[in-house]
């Protein structure tokens, strides 16, 4: 049985006074089977981590560097994170690719790295508007697996994220039918490549404008296990319905 989970990404958005709403959100007792998460900005990561301490909040980073150590100004390593108090890491985020050219193999490098720290990776895919009008979806999603997801992932030290691109941020969901359809096609090519109980074992969240009016027709959705969140996880008004949902 996989446990179900809401993870939030902050992306850059939240200063301290935000961390407000990680108080409220402790408050939240999710089913015994799920587990919440959010993904702060890297410099609250350090005090988020303190306030959620014996909750059942996690809190995750939302990139992390390939190497340990080493002259990359401006990047944070796995451990480094792990040592502020993230349990988890987002990796591969679409907006991490276009914005910073990230390619599938840097982002299977980053999950390599962040599972050798302890922590989760959250490994995002999803196509752009233009690949699924294109009838390209599970063409591109395949390759981005292969390419991005490394040979010691497990249902314990990695989750998958699909997004697609178009809509993220924009209101557009697809139709329960086409997140079925994704979800079902990654399963059968983790299925292909590590064998059903391992690939059994991973992980699929949706993410793409995920509110507290359609979580609960998304999660009944086969092989979704939860959410990855971005806007809505802003606030815990509406993070709590999310995670209530599951
Ligand atoms: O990481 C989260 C996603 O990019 C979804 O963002 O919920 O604001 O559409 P959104």
């Amino acid at each position: 049985m996989r446990r179900k989970l809401a993870a939030g990404n902050w992306k850059m958005n939240g200063t301290g006074a935000a961390l407000s709403e990680l108080s409220a959100l402790i408050a939240v007792h999710p089913h015994p089977s799920c587990e919440m998460l959010i993904c702060p900005p890297a410099p609250l990561i350090h005090r988020a981590a303190a306030l959620v301490q014996g909750s059942a909040l996690a809190i995750g980073g939302q990139d992390c560097h390939a190497n340990e150590t080493g002259a990359h100004t401006g990047d944070v390593s796995a451990a480094m994170l792990a040592e502020a108090g993230a349990t988890h890491v987002i990796v591969g985020h679409s907006e991490r690719r276009e914005d910073h050219g990230e390619s599938d193999a840097q982002v299977c490098a980053k999950a390599q790295a962040a599972i050798a720290a302890d922590l989760v990776a959250i490994i995002c895919v999803g196509e752009s508007l233009a690949q699924r009008e294109g009838g390209q979806t599970l063409q591109v999603i395949g390759a981005q697996l292969a390419g991005s997801v490394p040979e010691q992932a497990t249902g314990a030290n990695t989750v998958i994220a699909y997004e697609p691109i178009w809509a993220i941020g924009t209101g557009k969901v697809p139709t329960l039918a086409e997140i079925a359809e994704v979800h079902d096609f990654i399963r059968a090519e983790l299925t292909a490549r590590f064998g059903a109980e391992r690939a059994g074992a991973v992980r699929l969240l949706y993410g793409g404008s995920v509110k507290p009016s359609n979580a609960a027709e998304i999660f009944a959705v086969s092989n979704v296990d939860g959410a990855l969140v971005g806007g809505a996880s802003l606030k815990a008004t509406d993070f709590s319905p999310i995670v209530a949902a599951l």
